[in-house]
Parts: C-alpha cells; structure tokens; sequence
C-alpha cells in the first residue's frame, strides 16, 4: 500500500487548509459588468479543462490531505454539462467532504430537488440587485425573475441560502434597505462583498469602491444588529455576521480590502483547467493538469506536489499591498471562481 502524507495542509504561518474552492467551469451565462469584460474575454479550451474524473481524483487527494469541505463555483457550475452527475461522482467518491455550491441561480430552480436528494443543501447565490432593469444592467441579461423563483422554492424547500451581494457604489447602495429586510423577513443570510479589484476587470475604482465600514454605518441606522457567535465553524470563513433583532436570517460583510483575513484563510483555489492557486490574490499557479494526465504520476506524488505548494501560501493582503492601485490579479475571476 502507497502512503499519503496525511493529516493537515500546513503553511509557513500556521495556517491549516481544510477547504478547496474548486471551479467547475470558467464559462458563465452572465457578464456581470464587475466581472466580464469583453477587451480581455478568454476561454479555456475544452481539452484543457479537467473531466470530471480528474476533478473527482483531486478531491479524493485533498480529503485524504484534511480537506472536509468542497465549494464547487464557476463561472456559473450549472452551465456544465452533467453538472448533477458530478455532484453525485463526489458524493460517492469522497463521502467525508461537505459539498457547497455557489451559483447565480439563473439555472438553479428546476435542479434543487436533485440538489436536495444528493444532500447538498447549502447554496450560495451571487445576486446584486432586486431591480430588475439594473440586473440587466449589472448582468447583461433579464434574468432576475427566474433568480427569484430560485431563491424563493430553495427556501421553501429548506436550502440554507446566502446571498452574496457585490457592494458598487453608485449602482446598488440604494438597496441596502430591500437587502437587509429580505435577510429578516426570509431565513437567509445577505452578505455584501467589498468590490475586488481583479484583473480581467478594469471597472474598480475609488470611486465605486463601498467599504464595509460605511455599509455596517448605513445598516445599524435600519435594523437593530447584534454580531452574531464566533463559535461556528463558519466563522472561520471571511464573513462578519451579525444576526437581525426580531429577523429570520442575518446580515454580513465579507472585507477582503478593509480589514482581511488572510492570517485565518483556511482554503485553497483549482481552476477548471487544474492550476491550483493557493492565494485568490496571488498569480502563482501550480500545473496538476499535466500530472493528472500522465501516467507515470499517481496520486501520493500529487498530494505532495498540493501540500508543498501549501507550505508557500502567501499572506493576501501584503500582494495587495504592494500592488496599490493596480489589479491584484492578472486572470478574470470567473476563471478563479470567486
Ligand atoms: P461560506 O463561508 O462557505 O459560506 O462561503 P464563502 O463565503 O467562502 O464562499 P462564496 O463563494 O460565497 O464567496 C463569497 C465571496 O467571498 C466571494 O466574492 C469570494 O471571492 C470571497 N472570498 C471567499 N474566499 C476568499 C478568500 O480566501 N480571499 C478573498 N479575498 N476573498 C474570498
Ligand atoms: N469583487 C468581489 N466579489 C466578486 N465576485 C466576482 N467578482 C468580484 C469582485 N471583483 C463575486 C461574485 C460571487 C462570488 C463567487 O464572487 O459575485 O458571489
Ligand atoms: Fe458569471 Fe459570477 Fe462572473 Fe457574474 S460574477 S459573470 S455570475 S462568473
């Protein structure tokens, strides 16, 4: 029997990962305007992107490595083909890991009850406005009636919905009132995102850039909040929640510029054509594709090529330090998946 190198992926900050962000595909049905940018629009070509064995394999690598948690993101995950077929490969292939999806729902609501009999249950939906004409400014498509019928059967079906929220300034701060009263009177958690600015998206700028503190400011003035107990094992996570008095679901910030938190980052990042990225804001990638793919590689030597590159896991925020007013990373973020 092979021995795999196992237990926990350490890095050089006593920081251990338990979580991968694995992007199922780069390809989106969206172009939202933060995001996709039409100059420098690239796809991955098909050969290059990972099969789903060979995601499956990376997982099953990374569990026996401590990873416990999977969040499958896009682009949009649901615009793959067999997308459900690969939930269930995961499922059956890595029984230990907790699978996660983050969507924009516009091809969600005809798939919850697969969904749901697959067991995953948590979803994470990417949704910037309640207005339907400025989602299709924001997305370039008239979608919001069907992103709310999503949101709306996943809630009544028992899904645990969050709702991410990018915060532009200029384009949805005159929402937080509408945000805020569906987190209480729905039991989901809305969580504005501060604006990153990633490569790919040259639309970041100070002027539209709505900072978390001036967000919670806004925020106290319309619902009594209270933060809400660190003690889940969410709380790792980027998120500062804090429950609504007299609500059914909670409201949160996620401060990638204001206040980071990287000395807690407890994940790492696989492309769909399989570089694995140990920091969102760091361009260094580590090919697997290529072992994947050869067959002289097997699945001890890929664990240890993912847990040194570990070891080399930076500290976001001192790349976004010292890149000032430039783009923290070269690549779109639909092809990092968030
Ligand atoms: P849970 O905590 O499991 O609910 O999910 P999550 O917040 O990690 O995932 P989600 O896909 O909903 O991401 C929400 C936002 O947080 C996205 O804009 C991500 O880009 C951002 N985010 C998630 N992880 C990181 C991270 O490690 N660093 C930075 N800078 N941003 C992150
Ligand atoms: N800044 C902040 N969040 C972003 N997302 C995509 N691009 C950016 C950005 N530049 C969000 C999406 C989705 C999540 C995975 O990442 O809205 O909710
Ligand atoms: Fe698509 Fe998500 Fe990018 Fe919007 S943010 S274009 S939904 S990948």
């Amino acid at each position: 029997m092979t021995s795999l190198p196992h237990g926990r992926l350490n890095d050089s900050y006593g920081r251990s990962v338990n979580y991968i962000r694995l992007s199922v595909t780069d390809r989106c049905n969206l172009r939202c305007l933060y995001c996709f940018n039409k100059e420098n629009a690239y796809y991955i070509p098909h050969p290059k992107i990972l099969s789903y064995e060979e995601m499956t394999r990376v997982v099953r690598i990374c569990e026996r490595l401590g990873v416990n948690k999977v969040r499958l993101t896009g682009g949009e995950p649901l615009v793959r083909k067999n997308f459900l077929h690969f939930v269930e490969m995961l499922k059956e292939s890595s029984p230990s890991v907790a699978l996660r999806l983050t969507t924009n729902a516009t091809l969600l609501a005809d798939k919850l009850d697969a969904l749901k009999d697959l067991g995953l249950m948590r979803l994470n939906i990417s949704l910037d406005t309640l207005d339907r004409d400025k989602f299709q400014s924001i997305t370039g498509r008239d979608f919001l009636p069907r992103v709310l019928t999503a949101v709306d059967r996943a809630v009544s079906k028992g899904f645990r919905v969050k709702i991410n929220a990018v915060a532009l300034k200029g384009v949805n701060d005159g929402e937080l009132f509408d945000f805020i009263n569906l987190a209480r009177n729905f039991p989901i958690d809305v969580r504005y995102i501060e604006f990153m600015p990633m490569g790919g998206c040259s639309r970041w700028s100070f002027e539209n850039f709505w900072s978390a503190n001036d967000i919670l400011a806004s925020a106290k003035s319309m619902a009594d909040l209270v933060p809400a107990s660190t003690e889940s094992a969410e709380s790792r996570g980027p998120a500062k929640m804090y429950e609504i008095k007299g609500g059914l679901g909670r409201f949160g910030l996620i401060t990638p510029l204001s206040h980071h938190f990287c000395r807690t980052c407890n994940r790492l990042r696989l492309t769909s054509d399989g570089k694995l990225r140990t920091c969102l804001f760091s361009d260094k990638e580590y090919r697997l594709r290529s072992l994947l793919r050869s067959p002289r590689i097997n699945d001890d030597m890929i664990a240890k090529v993912i847990a040194k590159a570990n070891t080399r896991k930076p500290l976001g925020f001192e790349i976004l330090d010292k890149r000032g007013r430039s783009p923290v990373a070269q690549k779109q973020m639909s092809s990092i998946g968030g």
